[in-house]
């Protein structure tokens, strides 16, 4: 591997975060964050080591859906800016080495935009096809937000049919099949990428290409897919989209484009994300192992997303009934914390009693396995959550800048925050950017060292994940190689301290086991034998380093 291909192929070994410009800074002082307020934390982000920001939606929107239901795909939504606020952080995250990708949520609108105002009003309007109407309601479909719909089919009284929405009824589907809509689809995205974005996070993107019916005889809709992949390779060669696709692993596959990789560079990798809790709640590595094992082979310019923590529910909808009622008890027996019936709405910390042993162990086994890791703000100092607020939205508080009122995120009056601080225990007085920034011992300075090490061992980025034999289940043992380079982790789930025999293959005489996370070396005999000792929850990322090695120590 040449160096360059780092950055050529960025986002195979980029720190990716996500954050919502409404719940990270108010600059303005009306209680919303806004664009104004993100340029004044770029640096701050910088500092972190985040290489690629994921912005979730900011156009203009009635806000029923955080977001995520949208009446103008080529504007900001003025609570949180204008355009040219929109461009200012576009230059000043270019300015400190960092992307920008933003989410494209283009399964539906919010049944408010013109389009869809327009096609409900007439059968005769030119944007009626834009959408999917039906005389009598079709095809019963999974519900995605199973509290709140009976149906993906809402009959609609202005145009006498009903139409289809996988989401809330407030998000009518748009029609993919109408190629005017496909048109209308690259030129957002076109759009964007004129204003210097570094690609999309893909909204829903199963619903995106679903055919209504099974049954219905309907061309390969993955060439909707691959078309927007040339569309966009096409306008820029550094561009990508990293899909939301959370289905099971042989269907995953063929989001990326299978042999070819020509849809989705990259795909958040659910599957590992629920089968790391299953091996938390169990305290046996097995789990979390067997997921990255069974991950098909993708083409060398795809990549995982791995993340612990995402802005919606911590969806456990691919455990058995069993595994997810394992995982609820220990991570969230009392209903209020769990919803639709298949995920959480905690964040990490809470969820292991704030112990810092278990959070930092879970954020160093994220870096160490292949891929790129995604954040989701505050992770980094360990926020938790406010189960006042309603379902999803209890992950998506403030973001807590201080131990001041509002966590410093806004000086407006609590009232006017788009949804409650954090309180207790994981609350602005505890848990701050600030006071972590001040603190080697802290989260945040842990963090921001995992970082810097994921960054400088692109090999984790690159490399093949291979399970290490040894004796004790709770310990996860594993090596990732690439070239001459190689990494080999240990995660010891369990409490109890532990040493771990390990055969790393014939190595050259004087051969190292360096310690990359602290200080520390493990000797290594030439057949490759170490034993390794771990505290209870500890972990290890070790380098061998031969003596005639040029890599750093
Ligand atoms: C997936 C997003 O992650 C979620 O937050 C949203 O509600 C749905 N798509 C609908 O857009």
């Amino acid at each position: 591997m040449r160096i360059t291909d780092t950055s050529d192929l960025w986002w195979r070994t980029a720190v990716i975060y996500c954050l919502d410009v409404e719940t990270f800074l108010d600059w303005g002082g009306d209680g919303t964050g806004d664009f104004a307020g993100l340029a004044q934390r770029i640096d701050y982000l910088a500092e972190v080591g985040v290489t690629c920001l994921w912005l979730m939606p900011f156009y203009p929107t009635p806000d029923r859906d955080d977001g995520y239901d949208i009446v103008d795909f080529y504007g900001v939504d003025p609570r949180l800016g204008t355009l040219g606020d929109f461009v200012e952080v576009m230059r000043t995250a270019r300015d400190r080495g960092m992307r920008v990708i933003v989410d494209l949520v283009v399964n539906h609108t919010s049944d408010r935009h013109p389009w869809f105002r327009s096609a409900r009003s007439s059968p005769n309007s030119r944007y009626r096809d834009w959408y999917v109407w039906r005389d009598e309601p079709g095809e019963d479909m999974e519900l995605v937000f199973p509290d709140k719909e009976e149906s993906v089919w809402t009959y609609d009284e202005r145009a006498r049919q009903y139409y289809l929405h996988r989401f809330y009824r407030h998000q009518p589907d748009l029609n993919v099949e109408n190629p005017d809509v496909r048109d209308e689809i690259a030129k957002i995205v076109g759009f964007w990428l004129e204003l210097g974005v570094s690609g999309f996070r893909v909204d829903a993107v199963p619903f995106l290409i679903e055919a209504e019916s099974a049954a219905q005889d309907v061309p390969d809709r993955h060439e909707h897919l691959r078309d927007l992949r040339a569309f966009l390779g096409r306008r820029s060669g550094e561009a990508i989209l990293l899909g939301e696709v959370n289905l099971e692993r042989d269907e995953q596959v063929r989001f990326f484009g299978g042999d070819a990789g020509d849809e989705m560079h990259m795909l958040f990798d659910f599957i590992a994300m629920q089968r790391l809790y299953l091996s938390l709640a169990r305290q046996d590595a097995a789990p979390i192992a067997e997921a990255i094992l069974d991950r098909p082979p993708i083409a060398r310019a795809s990549q995982w997303a791995t993340f612990v923590r995402n802005h919606d529910e911590l969806t456990l909808d691919k455990l058995s009934d069993e595994e997810r009622q394992e995982v609820f008890e220990a991570f969230g027996p009392d209903p209020e914390m769990q919803v639709f019936g298949r995920g959480l709405r905690r964040r990490l910390p809470t969820m292991l009693d704030g112990d810092p042993r278990r959070i930092r162990m879970v954020y160093s086994l994220l870096f160490s396995l292949p891929g790129t890791p995604v954040l989701f703000y505050g992770e980094e100092i360990g926020m938790g959550e406010n189960l006042e607020a309603e379902g999803r939205y209890a992950v998506r508080t403030p973001m807590q800048w201080t131990a001041s009122r509002n966590g410093g995120f806004s000086d407006a009056a609590p009232s006017k925050l788009p949804g409650p601080v954090v309180e207790g225990g994981f609350g602005p007085e505890h848990v701050n950017v600030e006071s972590q920034r001040r603190d080697p011992a802290s989260l945040l300075s842990f963090m921001t060292l995992l970082v810097q090490r994921y960054r400088e061992c692109p090999e984790l980025g690159w490399g093949d994940f291979e399970l290490l034999d040894q004796p004790n289940p709770a310990v996860l043992a594993h090596r990732v190689r690439w070239d001459d380079a190689a990494i080999v982790a240990l995660h010891n789930l369990a409490p109890e301290p532990c040493t771990v025999p390990l055969t790393l293959g014939p190595c050259e005489a004087g051969t190292d086991l360096v310690d990359l996370l602290c200080d520390g070396v493990s000797p290594i005999d030439e057949r490759g034998h170490a034993e390794v000792t771990l505290e209870g929850f500890g972990f290890r990322w070790l380098r061998p380093v031969s003596p005639t090695s040029r890599r750093l120590r």
